[in-house]
């Protein structure tokens, strides 16, 4: 039930593939798949961080057959169409993530199921990109996708599977459940509700989070605490100023409701775009309560192959 058990559950541990870690941290779930992967043959990894992160786990990789390579950028200015070892070997992209927050995870999605998909073959261009950064990034496309061309050019994504966190720190701008929400009479305002009061859900997980991570991330901290803002404020969290009547318990059910809400609106995302999408629990609730995975693998007719 671990996020690599779902990775291998959904068939994507195997040779000839591009791992990119969105917002990878230290890099520690490309570091457990390389270590899955036993030396698989043409293996590449991506790990897409915006901080400057200290890479301790980067050295460890020198011993295995399988590439590694930090990409410092935001992931909404990245176009993975531009990477050159991507453009060069055209690897079927498995994208992961493990505790990637709020908008981070739409800015992945779109990144591979927008810019990548819709422009890997040079078929479907998208329109010269607004601005660029670097020769590797570009703005994402944030209207609506062409549904057509994804249908015709799904190939170059074989797989998502992402763990995620922080839902309270989403916005409606990246958010890719836009159309799901319009659909069902809802739009900015109410996702920013929701968005707010699916802090209640996590409340009180400041005091197991830092429990947990104090001896073994004692160095990180500056970074995590900087980085993974789950620490919620007072009056997020407080029962102090919550409206009268809502126990502890209710807010955390009404959080956990508003972070599925948020979720669905991925999941339909994902489905009209071809892929075969779904939430699952991943590990306990006592282990962590960012404890849902979404995984999303093309429908059946575009899987697909490894490349040898
Ligand atoms: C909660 S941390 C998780 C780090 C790591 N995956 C782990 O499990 O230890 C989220 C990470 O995502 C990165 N991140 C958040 N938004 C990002 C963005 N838009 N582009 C790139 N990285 C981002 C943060 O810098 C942070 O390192």
């Amino acid at each position: 039930a671990s996020i690599l058990g779902n990775i291998e559950k959904l068939h994507l541990l195997g040779p000839g593939r591009c791992y990119v870690e969105f917002g990878a941290g230290r890099g520690k779930l490309s570091h457990w798949v390389d270590v899955a992967l036993q030396n698989a043959e043409n293996v590449q990894f991506l790990l897409v961080e915006r901080a400057t992160t200290r890479f301790k786990v980067d050295g460890k990789h020198k011993k295995t057959n399988s590439v590694f390579e930090r990409l410092q950028v935001d992931i909404q200015h990245l176009c993975l169409k531009k990477v050159p070892i991507l453009e060069k070997k055209k690897l079927p992209v498995v994208g992961i993530g493990k505790h990637l927050c709020g908008a981070a995870t739409d800015l992945a999605l779109r990144c591979l199921v927008e810019s990548y998909t819709a422009c890997s073959d040079g078929g479907n261009e998208e329109p010269e990109p607004k601005r660029c950064r670097t020769d590797l990034t570009e703005v994402a496309p944030n209207s609506a996708v062409d549904n057509e061309s994804n249908k015709e050019d799904c190939k170059p994504v074989a797989g998502i599977v992402i763990a995620l966190c922080c839902h309270h720190k989403c916005d409606w701008t990246h958010y890719v459940g836009r159309e799901f929400f319009k659909s069902v009479g809802l739009g900015q305002v109410e996702f920013n509700y929701f968005q707010r009061m699916s802090s209640w859900a996590t409340c009180g997980m400041r005091e197991t989070t830092a429990k947990a991570s104090a001896s073994e991330e004692s160095e990180d901290q500056t970074n995590k605490t900087e980085e993974h803002e789950q620490m919620l404020n007072k009056t997020e969290c407080g029962s102090d100023t919550s409206p009268g009547m809502l126990t502890a318990e209710d807010r955390k059910e009404i959080g956990c409701l508003c972070k599925r809400l948020i979720d669905h609106g991925r999941i339909e995302y994902l489905e009209q775009r071809g892929y075969r999408a779904a939430l699952q629990r991943y590990t306990e609730s006592a282990v962590s309560l960012e404890n849902v995975l979404l995984t999303a693998v093309p429908s059946p007719a575009l899987i697909p192959e490894p490349t040898t």
